[in-house]
């Protein structure tokens, strides 16, 4: 396991020194609401009990040099200069070159960092990692950039460094999430409240499919122009346009003949999902768990069927969940093409659906899932070592 300790060490190793500050910053999960967060929707996610963590010091230079525990390898690129070839450093690059940007004087620093949030399992472990070296950047230079800021800064290293049209979803889950909440975000006003979840006696559960996605691959990206380019149809007809938050189905329906069969699926979804969503948070707050599980089954039939997002290792675990009583929801969750199924669970049938999906899973596609539990912890902090007292 990487924690804080480890990271330190590692830092003691590789620069001399053992004078660093730590952060951390950590992965997400996503009850309902996917897809939604590009198109100024409504989303529904929590941070959670698995991190990135950064040791980090200045070196008053214009040179960062990072250190990847879990790639063994250390980079060095100047602030000023081109962009580093490994994708890992170009999230540290992009968050730098954002910051400067927004006029954030920004300078070289040595850093080391890891973590436990699994890679490529839709939990956002890149989201992770902005918003730890923003976090840290933030606070070791002075730059009072808000956690808004924050999020932004870190979606738009994505855009603008990665080649990843994201929304601003796992970057806000990671630096404002709260132990024990979710966070029902809209996107559009950036506005958000917490709900609390802790439901007696069901748990959450992911189950990784191990097969690994890839949003930067285009499909990601497709599916928002998809969307654009039902929202452009409807605003050539209407004012006041700006994204599928302000089309209802029965708007969408009107012009249903001027758009591209798959552009109209697509969008239909979004309009669906983001309706889910706020249903499903009526049922929280009634505390009708079984609701809100029906919920998470019909965001997942969308995701498969119409905005077609899935894959067959994923839906054939949601079909599991679907056939096992006592399995309130599962859906896939994050971005799609792999990654994990999130499933809440009541708790005298964990035990016995966990086996059989990893007997079933097995069978069908030779492959052992990963099940990963998962504890609805805080977002983003600095950690504050506890001085030892000299006389
Ligand atoms: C990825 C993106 C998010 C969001 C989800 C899908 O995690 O980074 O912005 O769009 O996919 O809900």
């Amino acid at each position: 396991m990487i924690d804080e300790k480890t990271v330190k060490e590692c830092f003691e190793k590789q620069f001399g020194t053992d004078r660093c500050s730590i952060f951390t910053s950590p992965g997400r999960i996503n009850l309902i609401g996917e897809h939604t967060d590009y198109n100024l929707g409504f989303v529904l996610p929590a941070s959670i009990d698995k991190c990135i963590t950064v040791a980090i010091r200045t070196n008053k230079t214009s040179i960062v040099n990072a250190y990847s525990l879990d790639y063994k390898e250390m980079v060095t690129f100047d602030i000023d200069g081109e962009k580093p070839k490994q994708l890992w450093a170009c999230y540290i690059y992009g968050v730098i070159q954002e910051m400067k940007k927004r006029g954030g004087l920004v300078g070289g620093f040595n850093a080391v960092f890891g973590g436990d949030v699994p890679l490529g399992a839709g939990m956002s472990s890149s989201a992770a990692l902005e918003s730890a070296f923003a976090t840290a950047i933030n606070d070791k230079f002075g730059l009072w950039f808000s956690k808004r800021d924050l999020a932004k800064i870190g979606q738009m290293t994505e855009h603008n460094y990665v080649g990843v049209r994201c929304g601003i979803m796992d970057q806000f889950a990671s630096l404002f999430g709260k132990a024990g909440k979710v966070i029902r975000l809209d996107c559009r006003s950036l506005e958000y409240d917490y709900v609390p979840f802790n439901p007696k006696g069901i748990k959450l559960v992911l189950i990784d499919t191990k097969v690994k996605h890839s949003l930067a691959s285009s499909e990601y990206n497709v599916r928002r122009e998809q969307c654009e380019a039902g929202v452009s149809v409807v605003a050539s007809h209407k004012k006041k346009i700006e994204s599928l938050r302000d089309i209802t189905i029965a708007l969408l329906n009107k012009y249903k003949d001027e758009m591209e069969p798959i552009v109209y699926k697509r969008c239909a979804y979004v309009i669906n999902e983001n309706q889910r969503l706020l249903d499903g948070c009526a049922a929280l707050s009634k505390g009708d768990y079984e609701l809100f599980g029906q919920k998470m089954f019909g965001s997942h039939d969308g995701l498969s069927k119409e905005y077609e997002v899935s894959c067959k290792e994923l839906d054939f675990i949601v079909d599991i969940a679907k056939k096992t009583k006592g399995v309130l929801g599962a859906r896939m969750m994050g971005g799609g093409f792999g990654g994990c199924v999130i499933s809440m669970v009541k708790d005298e049938v964990y035990k016995p659906y966990i086996a059989d999906v990893i007997k079933k899973y097995k069978k069908e596609f030779n492959i052992e899932p990963r099940i990963i539990d998962v504890v609805i912890a805080d977002g983003a902090k600095k950690w504050l070592a506890k001085k030892e007292l000299t006389a």
